[in-house]
């Protein structure tokens, strides 16, 4: 089986604009559909290789059923405000004989329990996979397949948007527990690439959850990092993680949304290995990776 029409939703987006390009630019020669929301300002290269389809803003069933009529693959990379909307995109491609599913994951693989309580949303992330498991068990080999891309966090969204608790308008860092302990991040183009990856090798990531990543890093790394290349001296804040985590679940509780990165990324800094795991599918995937270095100096282009 091969994969060739692969439409793509949210391909807008911070991640979907990337897996866009590495599609059209795929030697693989991947007929492109782009499925964007009839109100969005988006636009789109031009390429004899992509195609635009829009749909209503609330993805009406019959609307996503003909979008979908002619594809091998469709790949959500819609928004979390959007990810709702994934049970009528599987059962619209049921409908429509699409062969395979790539639900908007590129994220966590665990979430503890208090995760989900305060932050309901991260609960549809493993609701779809249920969903897409059973919806495959109904009709068996004929289902529809998934592929789900698991990455941990974004790197350089992580590094400049604050959520590795750097506030960069004070040049201010929250160190957790000393700030030692490693965890997993990828950058938005490697992502991106493991989805290409991942459609180019149908039969290995059939019905697989795939865990990616370039590298471990952890705050104390990415603060020495930020000073060398900004020649500045940050403060550090030190707390410990239990007292820490405590006081953003209060926050949270009485209705505090900016404090919903912190409860987030409570969940990944207690520190987190892949390489041992089954599903770790960078091997799988040829996956080329970048370095530390090079995804820092990316991720503060715009700052030194
Ligand atoms: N691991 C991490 O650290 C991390 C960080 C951020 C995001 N993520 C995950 O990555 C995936 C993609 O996120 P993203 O940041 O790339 O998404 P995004 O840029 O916020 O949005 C992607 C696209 O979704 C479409 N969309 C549909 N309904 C929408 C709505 N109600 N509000 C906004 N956009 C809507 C839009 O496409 P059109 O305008 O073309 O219709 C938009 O361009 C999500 O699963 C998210 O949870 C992971």
């Amino acid at each position: 089986m091969s994969l060739n029409r692969i439409l793509l939703i949210g391909a807008s987006g911070n991640l979907g604009s990337l897996i866009l390009n590495h599609l059209i630019s795929s030697p693989s020669g991947f007929q492109v559909i782009v499925l964007s929301r009839e109100s969005s300002k988006a636009t789109f290269p031009q390429d004899k290789r992509l195609e635009i389809r829009r749909v209503g803003d609330d993805y009406p069933p019959d609307g996503l059923q003909a979008a979908f009529r002619d594809a091998d693959a469709v790949i959500s990379a819609i928004s979390m405000a959007g990810m709702h909307q994934q049970y009528k995109f599987i059962d619209a491609a049921i409908a429509a004989g699409v062969k395979r599913y790539f639900p908007t994951e590129f994220g966590l693989d665990d979430l503890p329990d208090w995760l989900v309580e305060l932050r309901p949303m991260f609960r549809i992330k493993h609701d779809v996979r249920d969903y897409l498991a059973a919806k495959y068990a109904e009709k068996g080999q004929q289902g529809l397949e998934w592929t789900e891309i698991v990455c941990n966090v974004f790197f350089e969204m992580g590094v400049m948007s604050g959520f590795f608790q750097f506030d960069w308008s004070s040049r201010t860092a929250t160190l957790i527990d000393g700030g030692d302990a490693k965890w997993v991040v990828t950058t938005l183009d490697t992502v991106a690439l493991a989805v290409v990856r991942a459609l180019e090798k149908p039969e290995v990531t059939k019905n697989r959850l795939l865990l990616v990543q370039d590298f471990r890093t952890s705050q104390r790394e990415i603060l020495d990092a930020i000073e060398q290349r900004t020649r500045e001296k940050w403060g550090v804040r030190h707390v410990q993680y239990a007292p820490w985590l405590e006081e953003v679940k209060n926050l949270v509780r009485r209705g505090d949304e900016s404090a919903l990165p912190k409860l987030t990324f409570a969940t990944v800094v207690p520190g987190s290995r892949w390489e041992d795991r089954e599903e770790f599918a960078n091997r799988l995937l040829g996956l080329p990776t970048k370095s530390f270095d090079e995804a820092m100096d990316a991720a503060l282009k715009n700052v030194v």
